[in-house]
């Protein structure tokens, strides 16, 4: 069955956790669509883990919709979120509606994703009105990493907190379907899950968020150069990969690789005829 913002809304009124997980290309999206995860991130977290660049500032809009197409083609169920890159909607509510329609047209994307609270209400409520659905990102916005003078969990002290309850006001005010709580104090984000109507997303946010999310690459050890304090392993699939490319090029040195079952056959009788 089709994940829509339909039957996301109706998991969080029936407290049925929502699943989340990013993929950024056809063959990830759709072992991801197969495994029954409810939404499918196309985050621009592919800046740093597709792509290698140190932080998300880098990524373009021709980089989101490049992947969140491949990703919309091996997507059968998920309900695909789209990331806004950096610069594609901070510079103006004109903006950020145009490059939301990019990302629903050429990346058939089911709903797109921007990082801000109060400031970015005007731009979330003209994409809504466009009938795109919009996802709020608060707490650690990775794009603001100059501004917060590096990457640390948000919404600790009382103005912080408080500011953070008023931005996921506005969000939903504005009309979000769902808002994304990154490395949020876990009672503070119950306190906005409790407080919105429309789910909770969390990451580092704690358990009783509506739904959780993980880049792939954390939770299935990929990605070796940096492990945040929220992510839990819950494959290896990092070192199965190091593991089948050893035994792979241990074969093929050898010549064992390929054997009969793997080599085509022609008749004998061919081969002694050719000089
Ligand atoms: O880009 C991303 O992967 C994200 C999630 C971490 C929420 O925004
Ligand atoms: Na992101």
């Amino acid at each position: 069955m089709k994940n829509t913002v339909v039957t996301l809304q109706k998991q969080k009124d029936e407290h049925d956790k929502i699943t989340m997980v990013t993929a950024y290309d056809y063959t990830t999206a759709k072992i991801m669509d197969e495994s029954g995860v409810n939404t499918i991130l196309v985050g621009d977290s592919l800046g740093m883990v597709m792509l290698g660049y140190e932080d998300t500032l880098s990524v373009t809009m021709e980089d989101m919709i490049h992947h969140t197409a491949a990703v919309t083609r091996g997507a059968k169920n998920a309900f695909v979120v789209a990331d806004m890159p950096f610069m594609s909607y901070q510079t103006s509510v004109y903006d950020a509606v145009v490059n939301a329609g990019h990302l629903m047209k050429e990346g058939r994307a089911n709903a797109v994703k921007l990082e801000g609270g109060v400031e970015f209400a005007p731009h979330i409520k003209a994409i809504a009105q466009a009938s795109i659905p919009v996802v709020a990102h608060l707490g650690l916005t990775p794009q603001s990493v100059n501004a917060f003078g590096g990457f640390k969990v948000q919404g600790k002290d009382i103005e912080a907190a408080q500011k953070l309850i008023e931005d996921a006001k506005a969000v939903e005010e504005a009309g979000a379907c769902m808002v994304v709580l990154e490395c949020v104090p876990a009672k503070l984000a119950k306190k906005i899950t409790e407080m919105l109507k429309v789910p909770t997303i969390g990451i580092g946010a704690g358990a009783d968020c509506d739904g959780q999310v993980l880049v792939y690459q954390d939770l299935l050890a990929m990605y070796g150069d940096f492990r945040p304090k929220f992510v839990k392993v819950f494959a290896n699939v990092g070192d199965a990969m190091r593991e089948g490319m050893a035994a792979y090029i241990k074969e093929t040195k050898e010549g064992t690789f390929p054997s009969a079952e793997h080599c085509f056959k022609i008749d004998d009788s061919v081969i002694e005829k050719l000089y």
